[in-house]
């Protein structure tokens, strides 16, 4: 018998409770050893690719058990158990060749996660050692599809090369329209996987039709089913398969997906014969899958498995430095795929009326928005009328938060406004405000009627 994990501790409790923790994240394949004498005659039989190894035992302590794995398994990881302030015989340890250590008392996180990456790292696992950041320190090109000079998600780039080569899941969060699509095929190109990436959403399948998309079915296996199909794993392998909307994974299509996970092995409808699988999985969702799990609604092993490695992209109110730069590029796409001429810049006002507004749908939001302004604009400079109408259109108003009842505080995105683009804004969101009624938006500006008319003939000129 071949253990994934050896724990060797001489306390029984705690080898109980490790083996509990780690069978949270899906690591079921351990053995658990409470007698160090006994390590040594069961190792070439067990022979573990992780073993989590205590310093300190009666019979022998960690090091001289840590000799003997280094002669008789040396393709082994070996994490050492150490107690605070024992560093000369954990420096020695590591010169010796284990791979870590974590301290006693043990947390639960930080034993998932050095056991996780050690698996990772470990040459029966695939041999790629994980890279340091200090390797990574340029943008992968295969991100390049993703427009932002925000420096958060300069941060995500920087994590994402870090894992990408990883065979591990990846989890992306983040509101609908913030990209988490995009961000999975990057992901995917910059793997290097061989295979292809296939991509499903599996909101609204239910546990037979998730079974049917993802693992297919046997000739027979329901009426109809006249012929063997093959189903999206096997369709995604060497490769990955992207899970869209893994939040409404129906309860007993959660079992499956984790046994996928952790054993690389499912069956197809009708079949009681394992496949194996090589596929690495990337889930996206929108919505908070820890309230989920909460509710009882979505596995906690599962979430643990699944968000291996994670990201959460930004709303694009949080990075309004992106606003202008996404903008101006749908912009010119749109007047590219319409016929016209490219601009070197957005028509007149618009980019500080974009940077008040939120977007709840984030940056899919914004593209529809600026496709449709090319098409109105066809490259020129906006008309008051038209730009009223675009507003009106698109619903939007400038944001006033919670700044509302501070008179003497605003809300501004980027460089500090001038009084001309305020001019702007202003006259745009009364007008916006008052759907489109010029009386309304006067009085609520403060002005008359004339003077708004002027003001809205001086938004057509270029700035002074
Ligand atoms: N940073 C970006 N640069 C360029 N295009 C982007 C960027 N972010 C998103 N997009 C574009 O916005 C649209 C929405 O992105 P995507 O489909 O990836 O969002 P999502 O987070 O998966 O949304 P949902 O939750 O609704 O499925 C796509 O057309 C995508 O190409
Ligand atoms: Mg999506």
């Amino acid at each position: 018998m071949i253990s994934q994990v050896v724990i060797i501790d001489d306390e029984k409790e705690l080898t109980d409770m490790y083996v509990r923790y780690l069978g949270h994240i899906g690591v079921n394949d351990i053995s658990a050893i409470n007698d160090s004498r006994e390590f040594f005659k069961t190792a070439d039989r067990l022979n573990p690719a992780i073993i989590l190894l205590d310093m300190n035992m009666p019979y022998h302590n960690g090091e001289e058990v840590l000799d003997f794995i280094m002669q008789r398994i040396p393709d082994a990881s070996v994490v050492m158990m150490i107690e605070k302030n024992e560093t000369e015989p954990t420096i020695r340890c590591l010169q010796k060749g284990a791979v870590s250590f974590i301290v006693k008392p043990v947390d639960k996180d930080a034993l998932a996660n050095v056991i996780l990456r050690a698996l990772e790292a470990n040459s029966r696992f695939g041999g790629k050692t994980i890279r340091t950041a200090a390797e990574h320190n340029e943008q992968h090109p295969f991100f390049n599809d993703i427009i932002t000079e925000n420096p958060k998600m300069a941060e995500i780039f920087r994590y994402l090369n870090f894992i990408s080569e990883s065979s591990f899941p990846v989890l992306i969060t983040g509101e609908t329209g913030t990209g988490k699509e995009l961000f999975a095929e990057a992901v995917h190109k910059a793997s290097g996987r061989r295979g292809p990436y296939v991509a499903v959403n599996i909101s609204g399948l239910d546990d037979n039709m998730f079974t049917d998309t993802l693992f297919g079915h046997v000739k027979g296996a329901f009426t109809g089913a006249d012929k063997a199909r093959k189903g999206l794993v096997s369709e995604a392998d060497n490769g990955t398969l992207f899970l869209d909307e893994i939040g409404d994974l129906h309860e007993s299509a959660q079992i499956k997906l984790l046994r996928l996970l952790q054993e690389k092995v499912y069956m197809p409808l009708g079949s009681d014969r394992n496949m194996r699988a090589n596929v690495r999985i990337i889930a996206a969702t929108s919505v908070n899958l820890k309230n989920n799990v909460k509710t009882g609604k979505f596995r906690k092993d599962l979430l643990f498995r699944i968000s291996t490695h994670c990201i959460t992209i930004p709303p694009l109110r949080e990075r309004k430095d992106d606003i202008e730069i996404l903008a101006l590029n749908f912009y010119n796409k749109a007047l590219l795929e319409s016929g016209c001429q490219m601009s070197a810049t957005l028509p007149h006002g618009i980019g500080d009326i974009l940077k008040s507004y939120s977007f709840p749908g984030n940056v899919r939001q914004l593209q529809a928005i600026m496709n449709d302004l090319a098409l109105i604009t066809r490259g020129r400079q906006l008309s008051s009328r038209d730009m009223i109408s675009f507003l009106r259109r698109h619903d939007i108003s400038v944001r006033s938060g919670s700044k509302e009842h501070q008179p003497e505080a605003f809300y501004y995105a980027g460089e500090f406004p001038t009084i001309k683009n305020m001019e702007t804004l202003l006259v745009s969101s009364a007008i916006n405000h008052s759907k489109g009624n010029i009386t309304d938006a006067a009085r609520i500006l403060g002005i008359t009627r004339q003077t708004l008319h002027r003001l809205i003939k001086n938004l057509d000129k270029p700035h002074a």
